[in-house]
């Protein structure tokens, strides 16, 4: 039996210009949601309102930095009076860097740690008001297989991802007698815009240019998980094997990939 509807559930999607963020958005819609879209290119957000006009569910846009204080005010103040409230605040938003950790500059690190890690907290912490009043409220974490283990050339995107899982865990704990759960999607390799968008390419990634799965498919796994009041998933075959792998024998992942590094 389903935890949570989806239908007339409020919902704030973080990253929503593409990839994963755009097509949970687009799913949300189809489901009946209505959710407030934030993202910084305001052109790509007006484009998927559009495709989006027709329903059941509808969308509002705002434009902005996710690590601006001023940004997360303006669109939760936007949530509480436009979509009436808030029951589910979905932290996709986040980018990548490729490179050697050695040759890379402290901007780099601090750069992926705010977006990916500092501006999750911050949204949770200034939502959680809200989210306290709505219908059966939950807090989805976008993070990656590579918060489960970690590779070379990433090792910022990885330390961030980890920092997400870490303290979303603690959160979880923390929530549970508040009614308020905490979901972390995990993703593999996904079809988005995602090394279009890189802070930093410096080296090749490991993985090569491997295609991975629909944005669509990890979007309408992520809504199943809200639904069934899930609290970790790993919406892709590839990345769930390299998670177990590393389980089962972690000298084993650690030998492979030095030997890719
Ligand atoms: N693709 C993969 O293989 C993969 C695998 C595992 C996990 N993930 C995770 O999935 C999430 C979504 O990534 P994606 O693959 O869909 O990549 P994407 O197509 O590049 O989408 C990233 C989204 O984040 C937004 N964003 C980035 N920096 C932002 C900022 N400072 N302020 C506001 N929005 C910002 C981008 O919008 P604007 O540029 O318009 O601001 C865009 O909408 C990320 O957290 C990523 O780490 C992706």
């Amino acid at each position: 039996m389903a935890k949570r509807e989806l239908a007339g559930s409020r919902v704030l999607v973080t990253g929503a210009s593409s990839g994963i963020g755009r097509a949970i958005v687009m799913e949300l819609v189809r489901a009946g949601a209505a959710v407030l879209a934030v993202a910084r290119r305001a052109e790509r957000l007006e484009t998927l309102i559009n495709e989006c006009a027709g329903g059941p569910g509808k969308v509002l846009h705002y434009a902005g930095d996710v690590t601006q204080h001023e940004i997360r005010r303006t669109a939760l103040v936007m949530a509480e009076q436009q979509l009436g409230g808030l029951d589910i605040l979905i932290n996709n938003a986040g980018l990548g860097a490729i490179g050697h950790f050695a040759t890379a500059s402290e901007a780099r690190l601090r750069h992926i740690m705010e977006v990916n890690f500092f501006a999750p907290c911050e949204w949770t912490r200034d939502a959680l008001p809200l989210l306290r009043r709505g219908r059966a409220p939950i807090i989805v974490n976008v993070s990656s297989v590579l918060g489960h283990r970690a590779i070379p050339r990433m090792s910022e995107y990885c330390a961030s991802k980890f920092a997400l899982q870490g303290w979303s865990e603690a959160l979880r704990a923390e929530l549970a007698g508040q009614g308020i759960d905490v979901l972390v999607v995990s993703p593999g390799t996904t079809q988005s815009e995602f090394f279009e968008n890189l802070h930093e390419a410096q080296a090749e990634h490991i993985g090569g240019r491997r295609r991975g799965v629909p944005a669509v498919d990890v979007a309408r796994r992520t809504l199943r998980a809200i639904e069934r009041g899930a609290h970790e998933i790993t919406p892709s075959s590839s990345g769930a094997l390299l998670v177990w792998a590393n389980r089962a024998a972690p000298w084993f992942v650690d030998w492979a990939l030095a030997r890719r590094a």
